[in-house]
């Protein structure tokens, strides 16, 4: 993470936030903080079973947050796929066309 030039998350909304493994992950990535690391762009990519612009805020706001704390880095684009439950429900759905798109503009 230290020497990316983007970075790029990905969780499912969990009880309108962050997968518990995915906080964690932000968490242990503390000693980054104070540190001269190059990214400057971070992605969020999410899935929710829900479809709602509503369902993703609190997970944006979550790692929005920890962007906040990291002066050089902006939260560039959330990604949303909602109406996601079951194996397979996520062939596509028009995120995945948005996530390539962005990814070729990195
Ligand atoms: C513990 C748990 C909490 C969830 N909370 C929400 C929620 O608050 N809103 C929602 O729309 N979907 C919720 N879901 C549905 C998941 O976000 C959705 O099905 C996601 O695609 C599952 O990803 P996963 O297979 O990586 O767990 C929840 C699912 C689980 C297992």
């Amino acid at each position: 993470m230290h020497d990316a030039d983007v970075l790029v998350f990905a969780t499912p909304v969990y009880y309108y936030s962050v997968s518990g493994q995915f906080k964690t992950m932000l968490d242990r990535a503390n000693p980054l903080f104070g540190t001269d690391y190059a990214f400057t762009k971070a992605y969020l990519l999410a899935t929710a079973a829900e479809n709602e612009a509503a369902t993703v805020e609190g997970t944006v706001k979550a790692v929005q947050s920890w962007v906040d704390c990291f002066d050089r880095c902006e939260l560039a684009e959330t990604i949303f796929a909602g109406g996601v439950s079951s194996v397979g429900d996520i062939a596509g759905h028009p995120a995945l066309e948005q996530a390539y798109q962005s990814g070729k503009e990195v």
